[in-house]
């Protein structure tokens, strides 16, 4: 496929998980890329420019977008997907970790699509920002996380409201559990995770393909009618009321012959 074929696509935190395989999914259908990482990547698709970024430092990211632009001669895509974790009681948090994990998670996502907007408006390009499930909803020791993600769930419609007036949509991604360097605490101990995965309908955590493939259906021309939705990708976890799983209790009652 080249839906992207020629397209300029800048990809924030593209040096791992989630940003890596979007890279490298849209890289596969055509498109011009940049990664913008703090971190060198292992696996820069071909042809990809690397700029060493730090999505907090508003000069480092209008830099990396002019440089992206002084290169591929335009902008078509932002996918500010740059993004940190953090699980603590908020009793002790540290205000500096607060104020840590918001300069990347919000700050850095805002900056983004300030540097890229005017770029964009050029390209009637589109905007995709990686936002989380833990925005649409509570998490344990995660208040931090919820509130930053939070952020970026409403601030991606309204900035939708603004950039429609420019013909450029604004979309973002609530990704579930995704097997990336970031969850893998989280998913490290079996125990853990086969919990978790009892907890998610399609018993699995996502694959940062399964979130780069929503990422490209976003950023793409079948998705010219979208904007201003958060696409949650995330196994089903978000559909469930919390009531019982009587299928499986069902299953498991019959085994024991009960
Ligand atoms: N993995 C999950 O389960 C999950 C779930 C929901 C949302 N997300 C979100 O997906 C995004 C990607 O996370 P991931 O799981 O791929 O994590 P990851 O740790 O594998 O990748 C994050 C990337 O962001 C880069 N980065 C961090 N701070 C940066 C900064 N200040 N400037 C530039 N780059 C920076 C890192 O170097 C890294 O390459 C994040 O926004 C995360 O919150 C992840």
């Amino acid at each position: 496929m080249t839906r992207f074929s020629g397209r300029a696509v800048i990809v924030t935190g593209g040096a791992s998980g989630i940003g890596e395989a979007t890279a490298a999914r849209f890289a596969s259908e055509g498109a011009l890329i940049t990664v913008a990482d703090m971190n060198e990547p292992n696996n820069l698709p071909q042809g990809a420019l690397f700029v060493r970024t730090d999505v907090t430092d508003e000069a480092q990211v209008v830099a990396m977008v002019e440089q992206t632009v002084a290169e591929r001669g335009k902008l078509d895509c932002i996918v500010n997907n740059a993004g940190i974790g953090a699980a603590m009681p908020t009793s002790i948090l540290p205000l500096e970790s607060w104020e840590k994990i918001f300069a990347v998670n919000s700050t850095g996502v805002f900056i983004g699509c300030k540097a890229a907007i005017p770029h964009l408006e050029a390209t009637r390009g589109c905007i995709v920002n990686v936002a989380s499930i833990s925005g649409l909803g509570g998490d344990y020791l995660m208040s931090a996380y919820n509130a930053s993600k939070g952020a970026v769930v409403n601030f991606t419609r309204a900035l939708a409201m603004e950039c429609a007036e420019m013909g450029i949509r604004v979309n973002a991604v609530c990704p579930g559990v995704i097997e990336t360097p970031l969850a893998a605490g989280a998913l490290d101990r079996a125990e853990d995770r086969d919990h978790w995965m009892e907890l998610v309908p399609l018993h699995r955590a996502g694959q940062p393909g399964d979130i780069a493939g929503a990422i490209a259906f976003l950023a793409s021309d079948d998705a010219s009618y979208v904007t201003g939705h958060n696409l949650v990708v995330d196994g089903g976890i978000t559909a469930h009321t919390g009531q019982p799983n009587f299928i499986r209790r069902q299953a498991v009652r019959s085994s024991s012959g009960n």
